[in-house]
């Protein structure tokens, strides 16, 4: 049975589960390099399909994660009549997204790939939330009774959802209207402080370490949804969304973050974050933990944007009142069609049992052959190296930065080892290295290490199985100093860790550069350049080899250096 999955807003995407297994997930953005891209998904619903080698009649449904009316895919395109109206910018914010769900045209332009879909197959609207909870159960590997937490900004006019999984099924138990939004918040002080709200909240999450919430305690209380026993009790009239699509993705704006920008000028920028992100650990617990009380769990699953945020997931975690925490890695919009795919699929075959995951290598992978190809039209030096993870060990012993592009791309923001760029953490200067010379981004934010499975109690306190970067963990005393480079302000790691059978060449590298160096780890970064999406092509690695500091590149088994020797001895 084939099930597409079809998520079009922020972070558009597209995936297929055959049978209640993921085999193709892909970001839109990956494709038309817009990043957040909003767009129709035409390009990943085109790959879904191909990689598989099916075309719209061999699927049995189409699974939507949103309420929004739904037309056939090639509807969905936001064309206008020729009288189109003139709109302020308010009115064009009511939840543009669902602009391209509306019909506005019978026929797509010609020259855009149309994917008809038959008559006979059922288009099935997931709600946003239930598509994210569904996303966390689906793939958690137990139907066992667990309390699912889904957060976000907004999705579907629903910000948060507490959820019952049980015996392969989703009961909803408590949803929250925008009013309790953590998202807005969090959001909100992302742009006081100079990024973009839906984009730029990690960076607010890398910058609190540095602060001291005791030095802004309590300013940020009016902008920030309060709960107490598992309930709102204070809620926000945020002034927002003014949202509007910029770039080819959606992008927000409240009218609250000039009132937190005077406060950042006042307190002081690290304080604000660390303030924030205080607030956001409180209130998130003031929400969760009473939910598993009431329950009778000590089982947790979460999705939704929020729980991108890794410092969130370690208090949880921390806190000693789960035994088991599942967090769906893709946890943004971009898993929403997973999430609604595995939904209609359980539905549609219930008693099927829950599946795991074990890796998010689901999108796209180009052969030794096309890779040389791509090479060889541009009349680039390169050499092909058989013994390949021994070579680039030694390299990154030696401290080169190395673009690594193997096999499928990762699914979400994270890179897990095939699209990355790699290098020592075994000295402090690497991170002002990397940051400085590849990644052009500011200084404080950390860099997350890639380890092995293996040696993973060498370097996490209280470490559980950890294969996808989405919570940290306090990194052990005496490893601190041996890579710094990984090692947050806070003395914490976000980690990858990596089993052999999960990916056997970047276990094999890591396991190299261990051999040399005593430590089985890596800072591992993704491959793109700065504020574009994860690279995805042969030929977007080329350009983002040579636009930058990179020493090598290594795509598959060929190898691309900047040092003109080491190329020659190829
Ligand atoms: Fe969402």
């Amino acid at each position: 049975m084939n099930i597409l999955g079809i998520h079009i807003g922020h972070d558009s995407s597209a995936c297929l589960v055959r049978d209640g297994k993921i085999v193709a997930d892909v970001a839109e953005e990956r494709f038309t390099r817009a990043k957040h891209c909003s767009g129709p998904p035409l390009s990943a619903v085109g790959y879904c399909l191909e990689s598989q080698n099916l075309t719209m009649k061999d699927i049995d449904a189409v699974a939507i994660p949103s309420n929004a009316p739904v037309v056939a895919l090639n509807e969905m395109l936001d064309l206008k009549g020729p009288r189109q109206e003139k709109r302020s910018l308010a009115g064009r914010v009511e939840d543009q997204a669902r602009r391209y769900l509306k019909r506005t045209t019978t026929k797509p332009p010609l020259y855009i790939k149309n994917f008809p879909l038959p008559d006979s197959v059922p288009l099935v609207r997931v709600e946003h939330h239930l598509a994210h909870a569904a996303s966390a159960y689906y793939t958690g590997g137990t139907a066992e009774k667990q309390l699912i937490v889904t957060m976000d900004g907004s999705g579907d006019g629903v910000c948060i959802a507490l959820w019952r999984g049980e015996n392969g099924r989703i009961e909803p138990l408590q949803k929250f209207s925008n009013e309790a939004s953590l998202g807005f918040f969090y959001g909100n002080v992302t742009e006081a402080l100079g990024w973009w709200h839906g984009d730029g909240e990690g960076k607010t999450m890398g910058l609190a370490p540095y602060g001291d919430p005791d030095k802004a305690r309590g300013v940020l209380d009016r902008f920030c949804p309060k709960f107490s026993g598992g309930q709102l009790v204070e809620p926000i009239q945020f002034r927002g969304p003014y949202s509007w699509n910029q770039g080819g993705a959606m992008q927000w704006h409240f009218d609250d973050a000039y009132d937190i920008q005077a406060l950042v000028h006042k307190h002081g920028r690290e304080h604000i974050a660390a303030e924030a992100q205080r607030l956001l650990e409180e209130q998130s617990k003031e929400l969760i933990f009473p939910w598993l009380e009431k329950e009778k769990t000590r089982n947790l699953s979460c999705s939704g944007g929020i729980f991108l945020n890794v410092k969130l997931n370690q208090r949880v975690w921390e806190s000693g009142r789960v035994d088991r925490h599942w967090i769906y890695p893709n946890a943004g919009d971009s898993g929403l069609a997973v999430g609604a795919a595995l939904h209609v699929y359980h539905q549609m075959n219930p008693g099927k049992p829950i599946g795991t995951i074990d890796s998010l290598y689901w999108g796209p992978e180009y052969s030794e052959k096309q890779i040389e190809a791509v090479l060889q039209l541009r009349q680039l030096p390169y050499r092909r190296v058989d013994n390949v993870e021994e070579y680039v060990a030694r390299q990154l012993a030696e401290d080169k930065i190395v673009a690594w592009f193997q096999g499928r791309m990762e699914s979400g923001p994270r890179a897990l080892g095939n699209r990355s760029i790699l290098m020592s953490s075994n000295r402090k200067e690497n991170k002002d290295i990397i940051n400085a010379r590849v990644k052009f981004r500011e200084a404080f934010r950390p860099f997350c290490p890639s380890l092995l499975w293996e040696s993973r109690h060498d370097y996490l306190e209280n470490a559980r199985d950890e294969f996808f970067m989405i919570t940290s963990f306090t990194c052990k005393g005496p490893k601190r100093d041996k890579v710094p480079a990984v090692v947050h302000a806070d003395a914490t790691l976000r980690p990858q860790t990596v089993q052999q059978t999960f990916n056997p060449r970047y276990w094999t590298l890591i396991n190299e550069f261990g051999k040399l160096t005593g430590e089985p780890l890596l800072l591992n970064t993704s491959l793109n350049i700065m504020s574009e999406p994860v690279i995805n092509h042969p030929r977007e690695a080329i350009r983002c080899f040579y636009d930058n500091g990179l020493d090598l590149l290594v795509m598959g088994n060929f190898v691309l250096s900047k040092d003109k020797q080491q190329t020659a001895r190829g």
